[in-house]
């Protein structure tokens, strides 16, 4: 899915840089479960804004299924973005004046769906993550657990391949981690592809491979056996 050949990132600020990856080589097939840990500043989220084609590297190339991720025209790259990955963040980026139902619409009325066919899928979503019944609550009326699993449902509404997630069990108690988990676990189940940025042991066990970021290069944990 994902070959990343010699990517560097840095950072230049005032006068200062900060090599956030350094060459770094990686590669994520279809139908991996990734988590990334490292140290605060060690560079995850900017790995997976340049996974999101959303943060161009400084040298060094990204493959997303063979293509040059920042040799596409921005346009292309755009409606890539849109049509293949769906992003989790911890802050859930709900839009505040939009119902639930709305704000799942999102993706899709940017897909080009009819008013009907959004409202249908956004249903069929928010029951997926048993929010059936919230679907005309904002984003204020809703509890932490609850806006996570309405920005979940956004973010799977259009089918994505793949979903990079920043840290999308850091703000949430145990049982809404948990459930958080959950459905990350199916939608890895049917197929597709999870790299999730965490701090957090417990959800870094649900994935299948551990990638800790050193000094700007990614580097896979071997996990024992366990016996
Ligand atoms: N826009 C920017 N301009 C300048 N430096 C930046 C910028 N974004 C990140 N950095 C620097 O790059 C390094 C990596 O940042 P990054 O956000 O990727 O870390 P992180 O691993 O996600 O950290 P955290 O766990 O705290 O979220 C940090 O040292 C940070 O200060
Ligand atoms: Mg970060």
């Amino acid at each position: 899915m994902y070959q990343l050949q010699s990517v560097s990132k840095t950072y230049e600020r005032r006068g200062q840089s900060v090599t956030a990856l350094d060459e770094t080589n990686l590669e994520i097939p279809a139908g991996d479960f990734v988590a990334i840990v490292g140290p605060s500043g060690s560079g995850k989220t900017t790995l997976l804004s340049l996974l999101g084609g959303m943060l161009a590297p400084t040298s060094g190339e990204i493959l997303l299924g063979g293509q040059s991720l920042y040799d596409l025209p921005v346009e292309e790259r755009t409606i890539l973005r849109r049509d293949k990955i769906g992003f989790v963040f911890q802050s859930f980026n709900l839009v505040p004046w939009l119902t639930a139902c709305e704000n799942v619409q999102i993706p899709l009325l940017l897909a080009g769906r009819s008013g009907d066919q959004q409202q249908e899928r956004a249903l069929e979503m928010l029951d997926r993550v048993g929010l059936a019944d919230r679907v005309d609550h904002r984003p204020s009326e809703l509890s932490q657990g609850q806006q996570q699993r309405v920005a979940l449902a956004r973010t799977l509404a259009n089918d994505p391949q793949v979903i990079l997630a920043d840290e999308p069990t850091g703000n949430l108690d145990s049982g809404t981690r948990q459930q958080v988990m959950d459905y990350l676990t199916e939608f890895h189940d049917d197929g597709r592809t999870i790299v999730m940025v965490t701090h957090d042991q417990e959800a870094a066990a649900f994935a299948g491979r551990t990638i800790r970021l050193v000094s700007g290069v990614a580097k896979d944990i071997v996990v024992p056996e366990a016996a």
